[in-house]
């Protein structure tokens, strides 16, 4: 027996439920969301001195330089310029605080690291925020990765200061001096960290430049070496740009070049630094592949693939820049793409919301939208991802992919540095690594399959510093980061991290 209800139904068939259609739903502004703007917003000087020998003091030269804002390209703090007589003033007591520094029993010195590392974390959000706003990336992984990164570094490396004959055995640890340490902008204030903790924890005091368009967290770094008692001189921040990092690299009185940025200024290094008795590690560019085999689990690998394109708007010298995807699966990885990129929310990096900030400079801008034009000149198929407008004013980029890539393109073969994907197609293994290692970076890559024995098999044959399996973008300062060819030499992280800063 049927009721007045079900012969409603029958009458006129219910429709089924909509399906959510999210090629649609990304154009019609369902992911975005109500505008969640960070409220805490740092004090900021009008202008910043050179932190020498403990305090922060004039350039000689006076000569001074802007740091901006990225997403709004408003005038954040006028920044010393240090030129060789700063840098010979930094070196200079970075050496006459070696003896006392170097001397003092591990356990002690460890006390200072754990004080910088507990102040790091108290401070958190103020340095979150100082961070997006001084380079663009978004707020959510300024609070999320480099800050608590950057203190897990300290936390790491304070552990190891009265443990490094326990390192290494059979060796008597003793430091290699005066280091002098030159870094990038992509990863500010945790590029301070994976430089500055193991020096200082296995006794050695260090001359630090920042990048010119991200100087102020380091600067607050030296505010808080200040606060915490360090001894003066063993921690010194001069801040300037590449004539700046070239008279520490040519400075006689330093025993050790450490240096992250592009591969362009890393040979300039290696060149300056051959002919003179001074060690080197040197951390480069890359052109990381990702590669799908069919059998993996193809939803967690777009996951990771979005995530290594996009995270820090593409900014990291190991993002994952090339995709290998075996053929069989190549339409529905590309759709799957497609359909998760999308989503992704371009704009305010201050917006809790936001997946994809601001590019760091009108220059790397410039050098990513080159890079788009040669992709489509060459014949490759650009596809716009991302939803929203973007912003009027600052430096913004909609994160892209391109399909029909050929090997020979620029946009395979160089490092764009901008959340741009090149997608390619592999039939076997063999292929698939032999294409992953035909370029002359080799700083990581990410394999992604459900085998296990095809895991080992790939990442034993790769050559990359670093291999993530089913995963990407993992950090942890247990871990040794580093590359292979032209992304460098020396790792970062780890027990071989620590090494490098012995003698
Ligand atoms: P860069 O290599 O010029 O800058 C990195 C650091 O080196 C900065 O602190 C800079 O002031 C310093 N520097 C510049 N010239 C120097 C010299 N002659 N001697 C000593 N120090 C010097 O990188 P840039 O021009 O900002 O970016 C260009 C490209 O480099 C990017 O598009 C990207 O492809 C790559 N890059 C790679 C990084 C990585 O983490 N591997 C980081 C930054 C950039
Ligand atoms: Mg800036």
């Amino acid at each position: 027996m049927s009721t007045a209800a079900d012969r409603a139904r029958s009458e006129s068939p219910t429709q089924a439920p909509p399906r959510l259609d999210l090629r649609a739903a990304a154009g019609s502004g369902i992911f975005e969301y109500a505008p969640a703007p960070e409220s805490v917003r740092p004090a900021i000087a009008d202008r910043y001195g050179l932190f020498i020998n403990g305090r922060f003091t004039d350039p000689t030269s006076s000569k001074r330089f802007t740091t901006i804002n990225p997403a709004t390209e408003q005038t954040l703090a006028e920044i010393a310029e240090a030129n060789e007589q700063d840098v010979d003033a930094a070196v200079k007591a970075a050496r006459a605080a070696l003896p006392a520094w170097s001397a003092l029993p591990g356990k002690e010195r460890a006390k200072y690291l754990y004080r910088i590392a507990r102040r790091l974390q108290e401070r958190a959000r103020e340095l979150a925020v100082l961070e997006t706003m001084d380079g663009g990336k978004p707020i959510k992984e300024s609070r999320d990765v480099d800050i608590p990164l950057a203190a897990a570094h300290f936390f790491h490396h304070a552990g190891w200061a009265d443990k490094l004959q326990y390192a290494f055995p059979g060796r008597e640890p003793k430091p290699v001096g005066v280091c002098g340490q030159i870094i990038p902008w992509n990863f500010p204030l945790l590029m301070a960290a994976w430089k500055i903790a193991p020096a200082i924890a296995c006794g050695n005091t260090v001359v630090l430049k920042p990048a010119e368009t991200t100087p102020l967290t380091a600067l607050r770094l030296a505010e808080i070496c200040a606060e915490i008692g360090l001894p003066p001189g063993v921690v010194n921040i001069v801040t300037g740009a590449g004539a700046t990092g070239a008279a520490i690299v040519n400075h006689p009185g330093i025993d050790k070049i450490a240096f992250t940025g592009s591969t362009e200024v890393g040979k300039l290094i290696a060149r300056a630094v051959a002919p003179t008795r001074k060690r080197l590690t040197l951390e480069l560019g890359g052109k990381s592949a990702n590669i799908i085999f069919e059998d993996a689990s193809i939803d967690q690998a777009v996951e990771g693939i979005v995530e290594g394109i996009y995270f820090n708007q593409g900014h990291v010298c190991c993002a994952g820049s090339r995709l290998f995807v075996q053929e069989s699966i190549l339409d529905t990885v590309i759709a799957k793409l497609r359909d998760r990129m999308r989503t992704l929310r371009v704009g305010d990096p201050l917006d809790k919301n936001t997946d994809v900030g601001a590019i760091n400079s009108k220059a790397q801008l410039a050098t990513i939208e080159k890079y788009l034009e040669s992709g489509a000149e060459e014949g490759a198929e650009r596809h716009d991802c991302g939803s929203g407008e973007l912003p009027a004013k600052g430096y913004f980029c909609r994160p892209c992919f391109f399909t029909g890539v050929q090997p020979s393109h620029a946009i395979a073969r160089e490092e764009i540095f901008g959340p741009v994907l090149a997608v390619m197609s592999f039939r076997t293994p063999e292929e698939a690594i032999s294409r992953a290692n035909n370029t002359p970076f080799g700083l990581a890559a990410g394999v992604w399959t459900d085998k296990g024995s095809k895991i080992f098999d790939t990442a034993r044959r790769l050559d990359a510093g670093v291999v993530w399996l089913n995963t990407y973008n993992k950090f942890d300062p247990t871990s040794p980061f580093g590359g292979f060819k032209e992304s460098g030499f020396g790792r970062e992280g780890g027990r071989h991290g620590l090494s490098a800063y012995l003698a």
